[in-house]
């Protein structure tokens, strides 16, 4: 459990660091201006890919959702002013569940626990939907995740999450494996591993797109707004967590470019407890 809880330290410190701080959030702005603005997100979804992520889980006033491994809660305050659904977000670290927690105060209809995705402190069949946005990727046990997932969720409750895939060899080489690593190891499945684990787990009409070109174009922009921002970063980051989270960008961009990392977006249904594996 080394590797999680130094992925689980590395977030809380993120979240501590950009929290609130004028720099990054104008980074932010420039880094999201061609995609929808910034809403939130510490990833790779663009305001479009998220109302796709919303319509696929059937967000709507009435219906309850998870979303899983939340951050600093971002994406969850925006899905509940898009579509009028209660929201549950959790994660891991406590600064980005204090953080949320904050930045929500006024806003009904929205919860934030911190938790481990692994081990959700939630009931049976408690939310009609669970939405993930590019974290699975760094979660050990994802048959464990994915059971829990569907534990949470009601008969005909939809998952929908996006993640990072394998596409191809990725070199072993200890500078590559090292700027993967930066933001917590990678545990990538590939597409047809992930429709294999759904199967096996009891969910149904799993559909699986794959978004790798956008994934590739927001790496590259991210690495561009770092370069932009370079004084600044530093300032906010420290040089250590500015030059790592260059190369992590980098390298995302260069392995997406040649076609050995990549993105899809998965959604399935969940058919109900007495079909489970
Ligand atoms: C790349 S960030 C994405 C955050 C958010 N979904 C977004 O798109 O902005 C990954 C998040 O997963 C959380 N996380 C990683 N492993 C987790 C786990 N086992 N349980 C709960 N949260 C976890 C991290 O703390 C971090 O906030």
């Amino acid at each position: 459990m080394t590797g999680s809880l130094d992925t689980q330290a590395i977030y809380s410190l993120t979240h501590r660091q950009i929290a609130n701080n004028e720099a990054a959030q104008e980074m932010m702005a420039y880094l999201w201006r061609d995609w929808g603005g910034y809403v939130g997100q510490l990833s790779w979804v663009t305001a479009a890919q998220l109302a796709a992520m919303a319509e696929a889980a059937g967000l709507a006033p009435g219906r309850a959702a998870l979303d899983l491994c939340c951050g600093t809660g971002g994406i969850t305050r925006h899905l509940v002013a898009t579509t009028g659904a209660t929201m549950t977000g959790l994660d891991y670290s406590e600064p980005a569940i204090e953080i949320a927690r904050r930045d929500a105060a006024a806003v009904p209809a929205i919860r934030f626990d911190h938790g481990d995705a692994r081990e959700l402190p939630y009931g049976t069949a408690e939310f009609d939907a669970v939405i993930s946005v590019d974290s699975l990727v760094i979660v050990p046990d994802r048959r464990q995740v994915l059971a829990e997932c569907a534990r949470v969720l009601k008969a005909g409750g939809r998952l929908v999450f996006s993640d990072e895939v394998l596409t191809g060899p990725v070199p072993r080489d200890p500078e590559t494996q090292r700027a993967l690593a930066v933001y917590g190891r990678l545990f990538p499945l590939t597409a047809p591993g992930y429709r294999r684990l759904l199967v096996h787990l009891g969910f149904t009409e799993i559909e699986i797109h794959d978004r790798t070109p956008m994934f590739v174009a927001i790496n590259r922009r991210w690495a561009d707004s770092y370069r932009r921002f370079e004084e600044s970063g530093r300032k906010v980051l420290g040089d250590r967590l500015f030059e790592d989270g260059l190369a992590f960008f980098d390298t995302l961009h260069a392995e997406g470019a040649a076609g050995r990392l990549g993105q899809v977006l998965v959604s399935a249904t969940w058919t109900g407890h007495d079909g489970a594996h």
